[in-house]
């Protein structure tokens, strides 16, 4: 990746929730194009550290590029790992985490991976292009069922099953390969609606492919269970996430009233300004909480 055409979502809020000092240690748990990151080091400073971690190699590369000279370590790993990338490191515990899910508009725009509609590339899906099994095989390969299954439960996809139906009856000519041919597939079995919904009706069950794949959800919930333990007492978490399911699991686990003090009742959502400036974030929910000190942490909140 030459340059990135992500932009970072709520760049105000992410600071304002974590609440960041000179010499602060911090993780970026989703580096993507390396926007909030840029923030991030500015607020710690040279006396600070930022951890980048992103499961996308090709993030990764262009982060250690543009951050040539600056507090920035990386990581290419997955953020359920972060215990394991700070002990890498050499990290006890850091003073602040983000945690911004899903993919970037870089990783959108590259047609080689298939997350667009039109792309002409593979229906591959991954975030981690060398990790687990491209979409397209996953496709080819479930029972109808369980391929519906997967399509309702991670796109709440109300045509699932037809959806299912239909793509089951194409493999049996050829396998399905592109995304493109994919959409179309899923397109051409969802009923025409009016007036048309706002969103390509292939949406849904992209999502679907897309958090199966690279198991979104369980890594989420894996790292709202492990980060507290690396959270200094008092260390915030933000977390910015795209859709219900995604949500609904932070919320959960901020409402854990042992672990966390929550710093936001509802999700904060972008401004107006916001939206209409960068579309993307009109889906983007944030939710914020302070680790609470354990009986006997050294230094309270
Ligand atoms: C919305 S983008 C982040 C954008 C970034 N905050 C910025 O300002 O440019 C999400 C990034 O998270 C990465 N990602 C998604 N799931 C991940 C996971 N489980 N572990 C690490 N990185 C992940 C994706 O590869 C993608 O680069």
């Amino acid at each position: 990746m030459a340059s990135t055409i992500h932009k970072s979502v709520m760049p105000a809020e992410v600071l304002s929730y974590l609440g960041l000092k000179p010499g602060d240690r911090v993780v970026d748990g989703t580096l993507g194009g390396g926007g909030h990151t840029r923030l991030l080091a500015e607020a710690v400073g040279p006396t600070g550290q930022v951890i980048a971690v992103d499961r996308d190699p090709g993030a990764i590369a262009h982060g250690a590029e543009i951050f040539a000279g600056l507090p920035v370590r990386f990581a290419q790993a997955n953020y359920r790992d972060i215990p394991e990338v700070l002990d890498a490191v050499g990290v006890d515990a850091v003073d602040a985490v983000l945690l911004d899910v899903g993919l970037s508009s870089d990783q959108l725009a590259d047609a080689s991976r298939g997350f667009s509609f039109d792309a002409d590339g593979p229906l591959d899906l991954r975030f981690d292009p060398t990790e687990g099994e491209p979409a397209w095989r996953l496709v080819n390969r479930l029972r109808p069922e369980s391929l519906a299954d997967l399509i309702y439960e991670f796109g709440e996809e109300r045509f699932s099953r037809r959806i299912a139906r239909r793509i089951a009856a194409v493999r049996e000519k050829a396998p399905i390969q592109s995304a493109r041919e994919f959409a179309r597939v899923v397109a051409s079995a969802i009923p025409r609606q009016y007036p048309p919904p706002r969103i390509h009706p292939a949406t849904r069950t992209f999502q679907a492919l897309r958090i199966a794949v690279n198991e979104e959800l369980k890594s989420l919930q894996i790292a709202l269970e492990r980060t507290p333990t690396r959270l200094v007492p008092g260390g915030r978490m933000v977390v910015i996430s795209f859709h219900s399911l995604e949500d609904r699991l932070v919320k959960q686990a901020f409402r854990n009233t042992q672990v966390w003090e929550c710093l936001t009742r509802s999700p904060v959502d972008a401004s107006e300004e916001e939206t209409s400036r960068n579309p993307r974030s009109r889906s983007a929910h944030l939710r914020a909480a302070r680790r609470l000190p354990e009986p006997g942490d050294a230094t309270s909140a």
